[in-house]
């Protein structure tokens, strides 16, 4: 019965067609993502590093605490069982299932370091302030990163991990932007992935300034009400990028 309904669910979905990561890469450590039509058939779920999700539709309310790292209504998302292992300076490839041309809209990566003493596969932020962006890629010279970087990318989004970061466990929250409905708010669709990652190496940068997710942006935050059929520069919503360089 239960595969039934996830049959019926993804066979529905599949009209609206979204998307979740499905394979990451760490370096060169290749992890399988969270798979919402496979894993949640399974009772426990195969352990990932990834945290769980319901399906592969869209956070649609910024006030939501599923803002943070997915979840709908009658889903909460938590933390994972694993995580994985990167050095700083190097590379996490993140490999998103085919993405819809019209699903326009950028692609930020946020990271949060969990409390001194807390385990990151416990550690739930809530809506304190410890998310700091380290990557986004908005639109250029016409070109959005979603769909079209990321199309011509093979579907894969590279961050790198800040080369002087300090060590240590974080979530790595990469979020593609769905615009295509944006032109008044609600309408803009959110796609979070949360990765747990143990970040190593003998830097020492650290930024000073959080935000909080829900939070972070609000109907009126530049980026969020978005006419994709307006031409001209697009503001990436949030923070300004931390990149670790004093
Ligand atoms: C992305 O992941 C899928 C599923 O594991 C795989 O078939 C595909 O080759 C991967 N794409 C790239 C570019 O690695």
């Amino acid at each position: 019965m239960l595969k039934l309904i996830a049959l019926v669910s993804l066979v529905a979905t599949h009209v609206a067609a979204h998307g979740y990561v499905q394979e990451l890469t760490l370096g060169s450590e290749k992890y399988t993502g969270y798979l919402p039509y496979s894993d949640n058939l399974q009772d426990p779920p195969p352990a990932r590093i990834i945290r769980k999700i319901p399906d592969f539709m869209p956070i649609t309310d910024l006030t939501r605490i599923d803002l943070q790292c997915g979840g709908s209504p009658t889903f909460e998302t938590a933390p994972a069982p694993l995580v994985g292992k990167i050095a700083a300076g190097e590379t996490v490839h993140l490999n998103w299932t085919a993405w819809p041309d019209n699903h326009k809209g950028p692609v930020l990566t946020y990271l949060a370091r969990p409390p001194a003493g807390v385990d990151i596969t416990e550690w739930v932020p809530g809506t304190d302030a410890v998310w700091f962006k380290i990557d986004q890629f908005g639109k250029e010279d016409g070109k959005w990163a979603a769909a079209d970087k990321l199309t011509a990318d093979s579907g894969v989004w590279s961050v790198k991990i800040p080369e002087n970061l300090l060590p240590g466990q974080y979530i790595l929250r990469n979020e593609i932007i769905d615009l295509h409905s944006a032109a008044q708010y609600p309408g803009i669709q959110f796609f979070p992935s949360c990765a747990q990652i143990e970040v190593t190496g003998s830097g020492t940068a650290f930024p000073t300034e959080f935000v909080s997710i829900p939070g972070v942006y609000e109907p009126d935050t530049p980026g969020i009400v978005w006419d994709i059929g307006v031409e001209g520069d697009y503001t990436s919503p949030g923070p300004a990028v931390w990149t670790g360089v004093a």
